[in-house]
């Protein structure tokens, strides 16, 4: 293989220029020419493509964001989509790919591959952490540390005014960023769709906490719990308890930026090799993830398909910890 492509797809993540880094440099030094696609499959599919030397990765492994632009497509969601992907790839050359992303990202590309032929090696770049045949995903640490550092500024707010604080994270369908940010931030209760927590629980824990002379809560809500978004969930949980003052904060967007941490750098860095080499290797259709400090490379059709389980003792460990 002489010329691979690499691309960003999907919601971004902090360490996604570190990992398209790592892939030029890979291809680089072992004697291969790479070319960045602009946008994720809407940039293959209109010919956004350029080659890419060692240069010009240069300042960007602490940078947030993704140097290549990231898309959803959805002309690439078509077979005529795909076809002209293809026949762009074909005019350069193009003979595999790294894709960096989710798995609406690693499922076009398995559908691609299926159709066209084209290996392609993925990266899971995703705040989410929500893909299966690795431990931690490119991004997730960043954005679990941003949203702590935003519950640790709502906490003394909270204290100041004994309100209590419903705060919701991101994850899509996912509860791992709501984990760590209420074990971490010291949370009294996680709402995570992975384990159903109904209003009455949050009810009681409240009346609970204030018996005990609790004065201030903090409520981490993942965005897909199935009890419903933060704001609803609160103004639920106002109507049976008139005298709480409670507050939402969305984090939102914040959690996707910032520099990457060093444990994202160091994972997107090993993970952007893995895939070149991969590739070099005959490997296709394979996500590269690390699952206990091992290099692994699991089938495209496993990381979208099976779950990855959340252990029940983090759940657990936010009620000891609040009581
Ligand atoms: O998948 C990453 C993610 O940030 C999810 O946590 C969130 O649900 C979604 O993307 C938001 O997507 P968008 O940026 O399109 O609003």
């Amino acid at each position: 293989m002489k010329k691979i492509g690499v691309f960003t797809s999907g919601g971004d993540s902090p360490g996604m220029n570190a990992c398209i880094r790592a892939v030029v440099r890979a291809a680089v030094y072992h004697g291969v020419e790479v070319y960045g696609i602009k946008r994720g499959y809407n940039g293959m599919i209109n010919g956004e493509i350029f080659k890419m030397e060692s240069s010009a990765v240069s300042n960007v492994i602490q940078r947030g964001g993704t140097i290549l632009k990231s898309a959803r497509s959805k002309e690439f969601l078509t077979r005529d989509g795909r076809q002209k992907a293809y026949d762009q790839l074909q005019k350069f050359g193009i003979e595999g790919l790294v894709a960096i992303g989710g798995d609406g990202t690693f499922t076009g590309a398995n559908i691609f591959h299926e159709e066209f032929g084209i290996p392609t090696m993925g990266a899971p770049g995703t705040i989410d952490n929500d893909l299966y045949g690795t431990d931690f995903t490119i991004g997730y640490d960043t954005a679990v540390n941003t949203a702590l550092e935003a519950i640790d500024k709502i906490r003394d707010t909270a204290d100041s005014h004994e309100r209590v604080f419903f705060v919701e994270v991101m994850g899509r369908d996912s509860g791992y960023i709501a984990i760590p940010c209420a074990i971490g931030g010291g949370a009294e209760i996680v709402m995570i769709p992975e384990t159903e927590t109904t209003l009455e629980s949050v009810i009681d824990a409240l009346k609970n906490g204030w018996s005990r002379s609790k004065t201030s809560f903090i409520i981490i809500v993942a965005e897909g719990d199935d009890a419903g978004n933060a704001t609803t969930i609160a103004a639920k949980v106002q109507e049976a308890l008139p005298k709480m003052d409670a507050r939402v904060t969305i984090l939102g967007h914040v959690q996707r930026g910032g520099a990457p941490t060093a444990a994202d750098r160091m994972l997107a860095s090993e993970i952007g090799i893995a895939c070149v080499e991969g590739l070099l290797a005959g490997r296709t259709s394979e996500m590269a993830g690390i699952v206990n400090r091992e290099l692994v490379y699991t089938p495209f059709i496993e990381t979208i398909t099976k779950q990855k389980l959340i252990n029940p003792n983090f759940t657990r460990m936010v009620d000891i910890l609040s009581v």
